[in-house]
């Protein structure tokens, strides 16, 4: 597959996912701050992998774009809620995400707080709300997003980050910080797709979903590390350098940049292995290499 047509259909599932995360939203001029500090930071632009992921895998196994849509808005809104609060003073202080200042430089802390809280609430909203799947299959779904965003997943992954920034990780202890912090999200993107297509926890390409999954959500992480350093703050809408500055622990603190991308690639190769055997997975497989080499 081409990077062009890769292109076009992230362009085609970020404007399904943006279409479908619209219609969650009614005007209530009561509450127009909390409401506009949602969209400002959800509708802001990002790569939207996440629910890529959802619907792709939901298309792998043969199931319904309907049936994944809720699921994919949810894990971008849990996305979103997580970047609003990353970037707060008390998280990672920074003040340039997706292109545009930070959510609490325009709107203040307060409403970013919970501008990040009704994104989450309302994450579990969409997902729990998925007619087109089913009260069964939604169930398992809200169970394991939840699993993976919360206090065993990224919530975990985003308290060992903090900590670490007063001391020095093994690198086991790193491994489980960017599986947990990044990869547990888009774990729970690509699982929730394929529950979508009806592909139940029992089913062996269950296994091959989460493999996949684990190995590009690492090599993403890595691969974000890296652009802390090598990356350009216009084409990466935000800031660069800010991992040193707070004296993080990533990848670059191990390895060199050669190594750690090389460390990716290896990861990649892995992911794109397990999907191999099944004749739709082209796009899947082109996404994971895209991931590798991003720029932004
Ligand atoms: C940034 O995620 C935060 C990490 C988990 C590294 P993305 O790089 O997916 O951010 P957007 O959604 O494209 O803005
Ligand atoms: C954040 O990791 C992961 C989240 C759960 C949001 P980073 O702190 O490295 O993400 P960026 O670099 O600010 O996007
Ligand atoms: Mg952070
Ligand atoms: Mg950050
Ligand atoms: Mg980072």
């Amino acid at each position: 597959m081409t990077d062009e047509i890769l292109q076009l259909m992230m362009n085609r599932n970020a404007t399904m996912t943006e279409d479908a995360m619209r219609k969650y939203y009614t005007e209530d001029e009561d509450l127009r701050v909390l409401l506009d500090a949602e969209r400002y930071s959800l509708f802001a632009g990002g790569k939207r992998i996440r629910p890529f992921l959802t619907l792709e895998f939901c298309r792998l196994f043969g199931g319904d774009d309907a049936a994944a849509l809720p699921f994919a808005c949810a894990v971008e809104m849990i996305h979103t809620y997580s970047l609003i609060h990353d970037d707060l003073p008390c998280m990672d202080n920074d003040d340039l995400r997706r292109g545009k200042p930070t959510n609490h430089k325009v709107y203040g802390e307060s409403t970013a707080l919970l501008a990040g809280d009704a994104l989450l609430t309302g994450a579990f909203e969409a997902a729990a709300s998925n007619v087109a799947a089913g009260a069964e299959i939604s169930a398992k779904a809200v169970a394991y997003l939840a699993s993976c965003a919360g206090r065993y997943g990224m919530v975990g992954g985003q308290i060992m980050d903090l900590e670490g920034e007063k001391k020095k990780l093994t690198l086991d202890a790193l491994l489980r910080l960017h599986s947990l912090k990044t990869g547990a999200l888009i774990s729970a993107s690509s699982v929730l797709g394929a529950l979508a297509a009806g592909v139940s926890f029992s089913d062996p390409r269950m296994e091959d979903v989460v493999t996949y999954a684990e190995n590009i959500g690492l090599a993403f992480q890595i691969v974000d590390d890296i652009l802390d350093q090598t990356g350009n703050a216009e084409e990466l809408g935000k800031n660069v350098g800010v991992d040193t500055v707070h004296e993080k622990n990533t990848f670059l603190s191990f390895y060199s940049i050669e190594e750690a991308q090389f460390y990716a690639d290896r990861l990649t190769h892995d992911a794109i292995a397990a999907l191999r055997k099944y004749p739709e997975s082209e796009t899947l497989c082109a996404l994971a290499e895209w991931l590798a080499t991003r720029k932004k």
